[in-house]
């Protein structure tokens, strides 16, 4: 059985991930290809409880370190669970970020090393890493802005300080320059349907989803 592909989809807070999961899991879908949609963190029960911690309370609630050994313990929940078992199957995991945002909100934004994280990436996640990672770009403000206004889930991380969202989002824009086979950043500063549109357009030239 061939192994499956892991896509990942990134940003700020406020750059449409969740929207655009969607629409790529009904394209994908509509092709036939046997897929699984899940997020971070979270996305199994063990990791949605962990999630709850991180996402509620004061900004200040969790030094930067403990809250990096949390996320860092969340994901090997979901990696070992469910994302590593669903891909030896063959499947295509969609997720809603992944160990990029533990590089950008905690090494960029929170000051974590980033060899602590390489560290515990190899000790909690292993040799599993995103064939493909879509970075959705835009100016803070709005994606701030966007994220107030749907009031949904934890209002954590949106409550830090606007500097806090200007390096993340320079963070997500430096591991994409480094790791720019894997990662392709597209403007989420677009209507819906034109961001939809280039990114099937990326996975038809990636993978080639209608002969797979
Ligand atoms: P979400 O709002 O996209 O569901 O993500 C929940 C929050 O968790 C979001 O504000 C970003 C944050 N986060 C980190 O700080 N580090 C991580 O490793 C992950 C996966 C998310």
């Amino acid at each position: 059985m061939s192994q499956g592909v892991f896509i990942t989809v990134e940003g700020g807070e406020g750059a449409g991930k969740s929207t655009q999961l969607a629409l790529l899991e009904n394209y994908l879908t509509e092709l036939g290809i046997d897929l699984l949609r899940t997020r971070e963190p979270g996305g199994v029960p063990s990791a949605e409880i962990v999630r709850e911690l991180l996402i509620h309370g004061d900004g200040d609630r969790w030094s930067p370190l403990t809250e990096t050994l949390l996320h860092f313990a969340a994901r090997h929940e979901h990696v070992s669970r469910l994302i590593r078992p669903a891909i030896a199957e063959g499947k295509w995991v969609l997720c809603d970020r992944f160990a990029d945002s533990t590089t950008a909100y905690q090494g960029y934004a929170q000051d974590i090393d980033h060899d602590v994280i390489s560290n515990l990436y190899e000790i909690a996640v292993g040799d599993i890493k995103p064939n493909l990672t879509i970075i959705l770009d835009l100016p803070v403000e709005i994606g701030l802005e966007r994220a107030r206004a749907r009031k949904s889930g934890g209002m954590r991380y949106e409550s830090m300080g606007i500097e806090f969202h200007q390096r993340l989002r320079e963070g997500f824009l430096q591991i994409a320059d480094q790791e720019a086979e894997r990662c392709v950043v597209i403007d989420g500063n677009q209507p819906v349907d034109k961001i939809s549109k280039d990114i099937i357009v990326l996975i038809d030239q990636r993978f080639n989803p209608r002969r797979a």
